[in-house]
């Protein structure tokens, strides 16, 4: 439970209000692999800890890297922090994206606005070839082309990745789609047996998203979301994440569809 002392090693500005960390231990002591979708406890001192998603590559021991939106109190402090500046740092925590479930399968990546940060992990790894997807597709949706992160990667992707980007306002400059991202969704051909979905964004995206995947024949047991509540241990004992028979910091925070449905339709639980 003792935070571990981090280092700042390098700091963006994704966007106004968004920032990434890129932090190493303050020893540069290695640190371990981590899954895909996991998430740490960041300790922004007097403040106190948020979790935040990894957004990194996994294989790389040399550092973590988090990319942050600023909400209240512990976010606003962690966006004042430079480079050089301390943090505490608990985990690898949770239970990332089934990534050997990838294997052979046409993998659709489905995220919305600050959901593409714990779904980068996961492209990184199918790019190196740790997994051999058929196909791998990402549909990402933002509000603003100014609010879409990771733009140089994005760009340079493309050529490996089918990639459709959809902004709710665009401006003169933009060439992408226009409009909520399940519009896009419905008109791509998917072959339901073959596929699995990643899917990570706010919960009313999400539920429309499901809505058209599963209306186009996809089960629900081949959907896989990332769930946030709030958190205080992070390891299963404070039940602050209680979701109703799970925790979402040691179950989840990444579920498959079909297991959590009847929790997922209930709204504001
Ligand atoms: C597993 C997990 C992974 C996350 N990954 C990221 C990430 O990669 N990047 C990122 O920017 N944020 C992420 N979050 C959300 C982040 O933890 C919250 O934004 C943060 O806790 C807000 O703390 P605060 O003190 O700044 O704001 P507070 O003052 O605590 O809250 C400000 C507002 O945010 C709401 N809020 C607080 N905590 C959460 C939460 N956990 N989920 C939803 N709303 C919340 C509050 O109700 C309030 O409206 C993640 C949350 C979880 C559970
Ligand atoms: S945060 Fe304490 S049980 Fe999940």
């Amino acid at each position: 439970m003792t935070p571990a002392l981090f280092r700042v090693r390098r700091r963006s500005e994704e966007y106004a209000g968004t920032f990434t960390l890129d932090i190493q231990h303050k020893e540069g002591t290695p640190l371990p692999r981590f899954e895909p979708g996991q998430f740490n406890m960041l300790y922004a001192f007097g403040c106190g800890e948020v979790p935040i998603s990894m957004s990194g590559k996994a294989e790389d021991s040399g550092g973590y890297v988090h990319t942050i939106r600023t909400h209240g109190l512990v976010t606003q402090s962690l966006e004042r922090l430079r480079e050089g500046d301390l943090l505490g740092v608990r985990g690898p925590f949770g239970q990332g994206w089934p990534m050997h479930k990838a294997d052979g399968k046409d993998v659709l990546i489905v995220a919305g606005g600050l959901g593409l940060a714990p779904l980068r992990p996961v492209i990184y790894s199918l790019l190196s070839g740790a997994q051999t997807c058929r196909s791998l597709r990402l549909f990402y949706g933002a509000r603003r082309p100014q609010e879409m992160l990771y733009t140089d990667e994005l760009r340079s992707w493309g050529a490996q990745i089918q990639q459709v980007l959809s902004v709710d306002h665009a401006d003169d400059a933009w060439s992408g789609a226009i409009g909520v991202i399940t519009g896009p969704l419905a008109g791509t051909e998917i072959d339901c047996d073959n596929t699995i979905v990643f899917l990570c964004g706010p919960e009313v995206m999400m539920r429309f998203c499901i809505q058209t995947l599963t209306g186009k024949g996809i089960s629900d047991s081949a959907i896989y979301l990332s769930m946030e509540r709030n958190m205080k241990c992070a390891t299963g004992h404070c039940g602050h994440c209680q979701w109703g028979p799970q925790f979402v910091c040691k179950d989840g925070p990444v579920f498959d569809y079909g297991s959590v449905k009847q929790w997922f339709n209930i709204r504001a639980l």
